[in-house]
């Protein structure tokens, strides 16, 4: 495929969560320098200040834990503000951290609710539009956590794993439709996401000391981690947008994949994760086959 100029291609209008801070305001930076349009959104819209005088930038409140109802009629303010979306970057998220037992089912919900049902309900909001237009595409920010348990890292994995088999699956529902979904499997990258005031953590007044050791270990790897991750966010911005732009290492490939994995760590990571299964289950083959019925119904693959 060739790279278009400037003047030959149409401008696209991107949608962005969580503005305000790393990933989310790299996008809106690199779109508006790539010479495309975006909304930028935040809960909190002043954090948006540098943007308010660009021409190619509108600026809306939107906190994805928002009910459907009140995004839906965020979606149609959007849609209204530039007459379309084409790329949906569902970006908004934090992370919790804890042990099970030390943790609130409280805590456990709002992690879900900002890294799961938020961006599942937007993504709920956007698709009639993009299915209407049989074209579109959605970005979900997922993380190496999706890959692997860490202890003490329960609850943020377990939000990234939920998110991508829900992405997975959907993705199936609405490709045939001209609707691209993607998972960015990112690594550790330089943002505020581990500072202090953002990352979450479930020890509160019902610490248990059997956890001490292990928690203040990870606690103090996350500070320490804070500030100095090996991933540049501004290249991963730029190879997701390669992808949805089809240029860089995507101009001449024939099917976009469903996950892109970034940083080297994640990479490293990825391919352990599935060595290992694969190590497994090779010693398993045997004893998992041994449980069928004698005569194996005809039944299709599940797929
Ligand atoms: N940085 C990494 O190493 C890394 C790795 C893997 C995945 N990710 C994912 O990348 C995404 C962006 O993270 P980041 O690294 O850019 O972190 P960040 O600098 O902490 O930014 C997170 C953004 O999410 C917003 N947000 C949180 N809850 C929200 C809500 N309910 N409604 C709307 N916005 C909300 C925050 O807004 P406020 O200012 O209002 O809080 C902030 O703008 C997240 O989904 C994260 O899980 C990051
Ligand atoms: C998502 O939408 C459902 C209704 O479809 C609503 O119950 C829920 O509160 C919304 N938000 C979250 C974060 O789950």
């Amino acid at each position: 495929m060739m790279v278009e100029s400037m003047s030959q291609r149409s401008q696209r209008v991107w949608l962005i969560t969580g503005c305000s801070s790393g990933f989310g305001k790299i996008f809106v930076s690199a779109i508006l320098a790539w010479g495309d349009r975006v909304i930028a959104t935040a809960r909190d819209i002043s954090t948006l200040s540098n943007f308010a005088h660009c021409d190619d930038v509108e600026l809306l409140e939107l906190d994805i834990t928002d009910s459907q109802h009140v995004l839906n009629d965020k979606v149609s303010k959007a849609i209204a503000m530039f007459g379309q979306i084409d790329v949906l970057v569902n970006n908004a998220g934090y992370v919790l951290s804890g042990v099970l037992e030390e943790l609130s089912q409280p805590q456990i919900l709002d992690q879900f609710n900002t890294n799961v049902f938020g961006p599942l309900n937007l993504t709920r909001a956007v698709l009639p539009h993009m299915r209407s237009r049989q074209s579109g595409t959605i970005i979900f920010m997922s993380s190496i956590a999706a890959w692997k348990g860490v202890a003490i890292g329960g609850p943020y994995s377990a939000s990234k794993f939920a998110l991508e088999g829900f992405v997975e699956s959907l993705q199936k529902e609405v490709a045939p439709l001209g609707v691209n979904l993607h998972l960015a499997v990112l690594a550790q990258f330089r943002t505020d996401i581990l500072s202090a005031q953002r990352r979450q953590s479930g020890r509160g007044v019902n610490s248990i000391r059997d956890y001490d050791a292990a928690v203040d270990a990870f606690q103090s790897r996350l500070e320490q981690t804070n500030g100095k991750q090996p991933g540049d966010p501004i290249q991963a911005v730029e190879r997701i947008m390669d992808l949805v732009y089809r240029r860089g290492y995507f101009a001449d490939q024939r099917e976009l994949p469903l996950r892109i994995v970034l940083g080297s760590d994640a990479v490293e990571i990825v391919r352990d994760e599935c060595q290992q299964m694969l190590d497994d289950l090779k010693k398993q083959e045997q004893f998992g086959t041994s449980t069928d019925y004698p005569s194996r119904g005809e039944v299709e693959k599940y797929e």
